[in-house]
C-alpha cells in the first residue's frame, strides 16, 4: 500500500473523515493563485465555521508552490506536490495529535524511535513556551536530547502574513546511514523535516492584530514527495517509486539516460506533471497571459525549450505520452484529472503547436545577440515576448545558459507602456462606458479598495470582492456574507469609510513581482493584470490591494461616504451599493 492510503486509512481509523482534495485553483480566495498547503481551503473552519464532515478531518490535498519555480531542476523541489494532512477544528489538541503522529510513524510506517527529533515552540512575550507537547514527546518515548525549543522563525506557522496560526511541533528523521546522534541538532542537515503539526490557536490580521480563535485548532502537513523519498532511502526526489514511471518513459522517449541530463529532465517532469493537474483543474483554465493562466503557459513552454534542448523534435508527441503517464497515476486520486483527460491532452498540444511556430526563431535572435554584446536589451526582451511568445524568465534562463544578461527593468518598462497603450485604445474604443476613468470613477476605485477593508474589519476577514462595478453615480461591491447586514454593521462600515477620508491617508503605489506582492498580503482583485508584474496600490495601512488603478492620490479626496443600498446578489453573496457626496 502506498503511503497515501496508508495515511488515509490510519486517520480514519481514528474517527477522521476523509474529505477530497479541493481544486488546485482555489475557488473562494482570490488572494492566491494556487492552493499552497492543505489547510488553505479550510480557513473558514479552522475560524469557527461548522465544516459539513465533523470535527477530526483528513486529506491529500493537490498543492503548487510557485516560489522556487527557479529552483525546479534540482533534486528535491517541485512546483506541484500533495499534502497528506489531518486537522482537527476545535477537537482534539496538542496531546491527542501529537501521540497519533507518533502511532502513525512508529507503527504503521515502522520508523525507529531512535531515529526521529522534534522541535517545539520556544515560546516569547506573547506565546509561552511548549512544554505541554515537549513533555507529550518525551512521554512517549523521545529522549529529552532528541526535543529542541526553537522560536518563531522555526516553529510558528502562518499562511502568509495573516491567517489562522500558531506554535508548531516538528518532527525529524535521520536520514544517513550513520548512528543517529544522541543529540538532536536541528541544523545538522541529515535531520529531514517529515512532518508538521500546527496548533492554530490564534488569528493575525492584515494589520498585524493578533486574536485568540474562537476554537483550539491542529492543522498538521506533511509532503509527500519528500517522505516518501526520505522512507525509500534516496536522496533525489525524482528517484522515488512517485517519478519511476514517467522518468523512465521520458528515457525511452529521448533516449537518453536520466544521469547526466537530470536538470532538462527533471524540468519537464515536474512541469508537464504541474501543467497536468492545472489542466484537469475544474476552474478551467488554459494558458493565457494572466494569472494561472500565464503560469500555466510559463510551465508549458519551459518543458518545451528543454525537451529541444534534450533534442526531441518538434512534432514528436512527448507531451502527450508523458502527460497520459501521469493521468494514469493520478486518476484513481483525482476524479477531475479522469474527467478532463482530453482537455488536457488538447491544451498542452495546441500550446506546443502554438509555441513551436516561433522557438526557433526566438532561439535565433539569442544566437544573434550574443556575437555582438552581452546584454538583452528591454526592447529585445519585449519583443522576444510579444513576438515571439517567450516569457521573460524563459528570456532570462536561455539567456544565462549564452552567458547573456537581461534588462529586465527595461522590459518591464516596455511593458507597461505596451499594457498603457493597449487600455487607451481600448478606454477609446468604449468611450463613455466603464473604462472611461474620469475623475468620479477613479475617487469611486480608491472608495472601493476602503470599503472592501472596513467590511474586512466589520463582518470578517473571509470578505473580498466577488463583483465591481463603477460608473459616474455610484460604486457597487459584491461580497460573500451569509447574513443581511443590521442597520448597526452598515453605520460602522460607513463611519471607518469616512473615518479613513478625513484621517487624509496618501495612496500609494508601487510595481513588484506578483509572487512577491501575493506574499507581502497584497489582495488580488479581478481587475486588469499583468503577467508576473504587478501593480500594488496602499492606502497606509488600510488597505494593500493587486489592481490596475487609477487612484486619488490622498484619501481626502474623497468627500463623504454613503451607503445606499445593501441587498442579496446570490446565495451567500451581499451587494453593496453606494456613494460619494
Ligand atoms: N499548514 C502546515 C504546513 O503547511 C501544516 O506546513
Amino acid at each position: 500500500m502506498n503511503l497515501k492510503d496508508l495515511y488515509i486509512n490510519f486517520f480514519v481509523s481514528k474517527g477522521h473523515k476523509q474529505i477530497p482534495s479541493a481544486p488546485v485553483v482555489p475557488e473562494n480566495d482570490p488572494s492566491v493563485l494556487f492552493n499552497t498547503a492543505g489547510m488553505q481551503p479550510l480557513i473558514p473552519y479552522l475560524m469557527g465555521e461548522e465544516h459539513p464532515y465533523g470535527k477530526r478531518l483528513c486529506d491529500y490535498q493537490k498543492c503548487i508552490r510557485l516560489t522556487d519555480l527557479d529552483r525546479i531542476g534540482d533534486s528535491t523541489h517541485h512546483t506541484f506536490f500533495e499534502m497528506l494532512g489531518n486537522w482537527s477544528l476545535g477537537d482534539y489538541f496538542k496531546n491527542e495529535s501529537i501521540a497519533y503522529s507518533f502511532e502513525f510513524l512508529t507503527e504503521v510506517l515502522h520508523i525507529p524511535v531512535d531515529k526521529l527529533a522534534i522541535t517545539v515552540f520556544e515560546g516569547d512575550e506573547e506565546i509561552p513556551r511548549d512544554e505541554v507537547s515537549a513533555s507529550r514527546w518525551e512521554s512517549l518515548g523521545i529522549p529529552k536530547s532528541r526535543i529542541a525549543y526553537l522560536g518563531r522563525d522555526d516553529n510558528f506557522w502562518i499562511p502568509g502574513d495573516s491567517g489562522p496560526c500558531g506554535g508548531d511541533t516538528e518532527i525529524f528523521y535521520w536520514r544517513d546511514d550513520s548512528t543517529p546522534p544522541v543529540n538532536f541538532d536541528p541544523h545538522d542537515e541529515r535531520w529531514v523535516e517529515i512532518w508538521n503539526n500546527v496548533f492554530m490557536e490564534f488569528y493575525k490580521d492584515k494589520d498585524g492584530k493578533v486574536t485568540e480563535l474562537a476554537q483550539k485548532n491542529v492543522d498538521t502537513g506533511m509532503g509527500l514527495e519528500r517522505v516518501v523519498a526520505v522512507l525509500e532511502g534516496v536522496y533525489d526526489n525524482y528517484l522515488t517509486s512517485i517519478w519511476e514511471k514517467p522518468r523512465k518513459l521520458l528515457e525511452q522517449i529521448t533516449g537518453l539516460p536520466y544521469q547526466g541530463n537530470e536538470e532538462s529532465m527533471r524540468i519537464i517532469l515536474d512541469h508537464i506533471r504541474t501543467s497536468v493537474m492545472i489542466a484537469a483543474d475544474p476552474a478551467g483554465i488554459k494558458p493565457s497571459n494572466t494569472d494561472q493562466g500565464y503560469i500555466l503557459r510559463r510551465l508549458i513552454r519551459r518543458a518545451i525549450r528543454h525537451a529541444r534542448k534534450l533534442g526531441l523534435d518538434k512534432d514528436s508527441n512527448w507531451e502527450e505520452q508523458l502527460a497520459k503517464c501521469f493521468i494514469e497515476i493520478y486518476e484513481p486520486y483525482y476524479k477531475e484529472v479522469e474527467e478532463n483527460k482530453e482537455v488536457v491532452l488538447n491544451v498542452l498540444k495546441q500550446e506546443k503547436e502554438k509555441f513551436n511556430r516561433t522557438l526557433e526563431k526566438g532561439l535565433k535572435v539569442f544566437e544573434k545577440i550574443s556575437l555582438n554584446t552581452n546584454e538583452i536589451d528591454g526592447e529585445t526582451a519585449f519583443h522576444l515576448y510579444d513576438t515571439f511568445g517567450f516569457p521573460i524568465e524563459l528570456t532570462i534562463e536561455v539567456a544565462k545558459e549564452r552567458n547573456l544578461t537581461v534588462d529586465e527593468v527595461g522590459f518591464q518598462k516596455k511593458f507597461q507602456e505596451h499594457q498603457e497603450k493597449s487600455r487607451t485604445a481600448s478606454a477609446g474604443k468604449f468611450k463613455g462606458g466603464l473604462s472611461g476613468n474620469s475623475l468620479v470613477e477613479t475617487k469611486y476605485h480608491t472608495a472601493t479598495h476602503l470599503l472592501n477593508a472596513a467590511l474586512k474589519k466589520v463582518i470578517g476577514p473571509q470578505v473580498h470582492q466577488m463583483g465591481s462595478n463603477i460608473t459616474e453615480e455610484r460604486l457597487r461591491f459584491d461580497f460573500p456574507c451569509d447574513h443581511k447586514l443590521t442597520e448597526e454593521e452598515k453605520q460602522k462600515v460607513e463611519d471607518l469609510v469616512n473615518q479613513w477620508i478625513q484621517k487624509e491617508i496618501p495612496v500609494t503605489k508601487e510595481t513588484m513581482e506578483k509572487e512577491k506582492a501575493i506574499q507581502s498580503g497584497a489582495e488580488c482583485m479581478f481587475i486588469e493584470k499583468y503577467p508576473d508584474m504587478v501593480t500594488v496600490y496602499k492606502i497606509g495601512d488600510v488597505s494593500k490591494e493587486l489592481c490596475g488603478g487609477p487612484h486619488v492620490e490622498n484619501t481626502k479626496e474623497l468627500g463623504h461616504f454613503k451607503i445606499k443600498k445593501e441587498e442579496a446578489s446570490s446565495a451567500g453573496v451581499r451587494r453593496i451599493k453606494a456613494i460619494l457626496e
